[in-house]
This record gives structure tokens, C-alpha cells and sequence, in this order.
């Protein structure tokens, strides 16, 4: 059995005090939570403060993001060895926003997957369709084209310690959801493609989030889908008692 991943996106949201009053109150009130993983990942400004609250806890810590590249100049980027530093364990890679905003491509995000991995961080690596691209019939293309040249040279081994997030694009921070239906479609049609992939072994273990507009009214019914294995959430990840709710609900 895969187990449960939920993790919150703050994105350009919560400075340094702000997490730290986060973690106060949200550590409590999901103390009881068994059976999951729970990640925070605050922005870059935010880890140090981030990680000296959650030391010692169960609660997982992310960045948002990572730089394909070791050190040097790259003004305003942030390498794989910072974020071991402040006992980062995971790193978002691809989130559609870095994709569409940031213009990076599938050979970046290839990069930073394989960089992250280098250093023993787990990639959250995010993958996902436009509306357009699903309303064209071009679901699957796209998906396959995300996955296939995201893990390019990514081992087997690599690959067990990263998890996809399906987030469809037209979902994310619009209050749409995808049905659960579609989620599992999408969902199960992603497993497909790391099965060809990897095998099936590799692909009935990989976690899969699904990421776009989950809320506490609706994350038990998408986390109850076979092949989704967790949430990436954004907007419902910023204050404590919605994120506790979130995920009391999904365990449910
Ligand atoms: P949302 O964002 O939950 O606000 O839709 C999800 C994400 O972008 O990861």
C-alpha cells in the first residue's frame, strides 16, 4: 500500500514569522494524523525559520523550487547543498506556474529532478495539462511528453524517492476541481505510462498527489480514488485549521 502524501504549496505566500505562527498552530492540531506524510513548503525566505520549528517533528519540510546548477553565477537562485543545510527533504520541481511564468522546459525540470536527486532530496515533480490541451484531446500526449522527458536518466532508484503531482492546470487556484472521476483517469493513465517506463513494480509504488483546488470538502473523495495517493494544495494550505480539516477529512 502507497502511503498518503499531502503537502502544502504556499508559493509566494508566509514570511518568516508567519510560518513559524503556522507551525505553532497547525503541529497541534495534526498531531493525531497517523498514516500520512505532511509537507510544508514555504518559500525560500522561509525554510531557515521553517526548519528550527520543525525539528525533530514528523512534519516533512519542501522548497518550491532549486536551481539545475551547483553554485556560482546565478543571481537569485538557490542550490541543492542551501537546502540540505536547513534539513530540506523535498523539492517542487515543474509546478505550472515555474513552467508557464518561468519558461522552464521539460529538459530544465530533467535537470533540476536529477540535481535534486544528487543530493538526496525527494522531487515533488509536477506535471499537468492545460484546458486547452484537454479540450484539443491532447490529455495524454501532453502527460506522456511531461513524464517521459522529465525522468530522462532518472534510475529506478531515483525514481522510489520522488512523487508525481498530476495538477491540471485549468484547476489550479480557480476554485474547479477535476472530478474525482477525471483525477483518476489521469491518474491511472500517469501509473500506465511509469509502468512502460519502469516496470510495474515501480509504478504500483510511486505516489501520485493530486494538486488543484483541494479543499477540506473534497479531498476525502479524490484521496479515496485508487491510483491518487495524496494532494498538492495551494490555496487551502495557508491558514492551519483549513489544512488540518483538509487532511483529517482525507483519512477519513
Ligand atoms: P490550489 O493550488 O490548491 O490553490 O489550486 C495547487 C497548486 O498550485 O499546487
Amino acid at each position: 500500500m502507497r502511503k498518503l502524501i499531502i503537502a502544502a504549496n504556499w508559493k509566494m505566500n508566509m514570511g518568516p514569522q508567519e510560518a513559524a505562527d503556522f507551525i505553532d498552530s497547525f503541529s497541534q492540531k495534526v498531531a493525531d494524523a497517523k498514516g500520512v506524510d505532511i509537507v510544508l513548503s514555504p518559500p525560500m525566505v522561509s525554510l531557515a525559520a521553517a526548519s528550527s520549528k520543525l525539528a525533530g517533528s514528523s512534519i516533512g519540510l519542501s522548497a518550491q523550487n532549486v536551481s539545475e546548477n551547483d553554485n556560482g553565477a546565478f543571481t537569485g537562485e538557490t542550490s541543492t547543498l542551501m537546502l540540505k543545510e536547513l534539513f530540506v527533504q523535498y523539492v517542487i520541481i515543474g509546478h505550472s506556474e515555474r513552467r508557464s511564468i518561468y519558461g522552464e522546459t521539460d529538459a530544465i525540470i530533467n535537470a533540476k529532478i536529477k540535481k535534486a536527486r544528487a543530493a538526496n532530496l525527494k522531487p515533488i515533480f509536477c506535471i499537468g495539462e492545460t484546458l486547452e490541451q484537454r479540450e484539443g484531446g491532447q490529455l495524454e500526449a501532453v502527460l506522456r511528453t511531461q513524464i517521459t522527458d522529465g525522468l530522462v536518466g532518472v534510475s529506478v532508484e531515483d525514481l522510489a524517492e520522488t512523487v508525481i503531482a498530476y495538477e491540471p492546470v485549468w484547476a489550479i487556484g480557480t476554485g474547479v476541481t477535476a472530478s474525482a472521476q477525471q483525477a483518476q483517469d489521469a491518474h491511472a493513465f500517469c501509473r500506465s505510462v511509469i509502468a512502460e517506463l519502469y516496470g510495474q513494480e515501480a509504478a504500483d509504488k510511486i505516489r501520485i498527489q493530486y494538486g488543484g483546488s483541494v479543499k477540506p470538502a473534497n479531498s476525502a473523495e479524490l484521496l479515496g480514488q485508487e491510483d491518487i495517493d495524496g494532494a498538492l494544495v495551494g490555496g487551502a494550505s495557508l491558514d492551519p485549521q483549513i489544512f488540518a480539516d483538509l487532511i483529517h477529512n482525507a483519512l477519513t
